[in-house]
């Protein structure tokens, strides 16, 4: 009952909001209502960024209208921010975070501890040998305090450890170089050090394919075991770059449920919905880029958006956040990704920036 009077008066306030603008918003008019406005009792809405969007007045203010949560895109990552063992490039991810607290944003911080985007120089010495699970550790540890220290207290969540579990039916972890040269270990202490280095902030354990059944099982018996030796994992992140046809309603629900019944909150971390059904994975059979856009697979996308934002909101009590992976069509690490050179629109506004039918499904629930 208490959830049809919650649903009534939501309906009321946008009706009244689309009426009266001024005294619901204390703006001007309707237009000036974006996305985290619709969402304002639900979760903070986010977006993945440069900081050269940011200097784009366009850009900005477009960001400003519709989010209020900003993740970097790239500056945060290793390779970016730390490219050798004793230079630390803050320029972009300080601008980041200053324009957050300017505008009175949320951060999150993507991320401390991936297989990719890892500079070289993490896991080999001079001389270009492996250096040993000691060495490789201190390094990892020295890199946490170091970029969690700087935004402690402005950076309220980290995604600590992102793609950590494999892929592959008969295996856990990736057989990545973190793997083979500290066995598991480089996550429980990622998790350890930043906890140490920030202990108000909110820890993340991030991957993409949390949907899939086989992939979300292990996934789940990763951070049951981290839970229970009492490692300090507090959510965990669903990428979410989906597409119009994955996953199911049935599906997403289940994972969430899943994942909520080890105490764990949940955040949407770099969501996307791909109009080609071939999601995360290369598909080696597509070999030329063409790209369609046709209205029935608009439209699709459109259905499977209203459908997945339902599922949040329906289910708030646990998703904390919902960030976006870039921030219109005009441009999207889709457009190279899995096949090259393939433009894709997956996001709620096209290249100019207008909202698509997606974006009108997503608001009016
Ligand atoms: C992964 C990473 C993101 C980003 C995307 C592709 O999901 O977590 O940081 O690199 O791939 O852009």
């Amino acid at each position: 009952m208490n959830l049809v009077y919650k649903a009534i008066a939501h309906k009321l306030l946008i009706l009244a909001a689309s009426l009266f603008p001024i005294y619901v918003y204390g703006q001007a008019s309707k237009n000036q209502m974006g996305l985290k406005d619709y969402y304002r009792d639900y979760f903070p809405i986010g977006v993945a960024v440069t900081a050269k969007q940011l200097s784009d007045s366009a850009q900005k203010n477009f960001i400003l209208k519709h989010f209020n949560s900003l993740t970097a895109e790239n500056a945060m990552k290793m390779g970016p921010i730390h490219p050798k063992e004793n230079l630390f490039f803050w320029k972009d991810a300080d601008a980041i975070v200053a324009f957050a607290q300017q505008h009175n944003l949320k951060v999150r911080g993507h991320t401390l501890c991936w297989y990719n985007q890892t500079p070289r120089w993490m896991f080999y010495d001079n001389l270009g040998n492996q250096v040993s699970k000691e060495v490789l550790l201190q390094r990892l540890k020295d890199h946490i305090y170091a970029v969690v220290g700087r935004y402690r207290d402005r950076v309220y969540a980290w995604d600590v450890v992102n793609e950590a579990v494999s892929d592959e039916h008969d295996q856990l972890l990736r057989n990545s170089l973190w793997y083979q040269i500290c066995g598991e270990d480089f996550i429980y202490k990622a998790f350890q050090y930043a906890h140490e280095a920030d202990p108000k902030a909110i820890l993340f354990y991030n991957d993409y394919n949390t949907e899939n059944p086989d992939k979300r099982q292990r996934i789940y018996k990763l951070l049951k075991k981290m839970r229970d030796t009492g490692i300090p994992v507090h959510a965990i992140g669903l990428q979410a770059h989906w597409s119009f046809n994955d996953p199911s309603q049935e599906r997403l629900e289940s994972t969430i449920k899943l994942f909520a019944s080890l105490g764990l909150k949940i955040q949407v971390t770099e969501l996307d919905v791909s109009i080609y059904s071939n999601g995360h994975q290369q598909d080696k059979a597509v070999i030329t880029p063409v790209s369609i856009l046709t209205a029935e697979r608009e439209q699709q996308q459109a259905e499977q958006y209203a459908m997945i934002f339902k599922v949040f909101r329906n289910h708030k009590k646990y998703i904390s956040g919902v960030t976006f992976w870039n921030l219109s069509d005009r441009y999207s690490w889709l457009d190279n990704f899995p096949v090259r050179g393939r433009k894709n629109y997956p996001l709620l506004f096209d290249t100019q920036l207008e909202p698509k039918k997606a974006y009108w499904n997503v608001v009016n629930f």
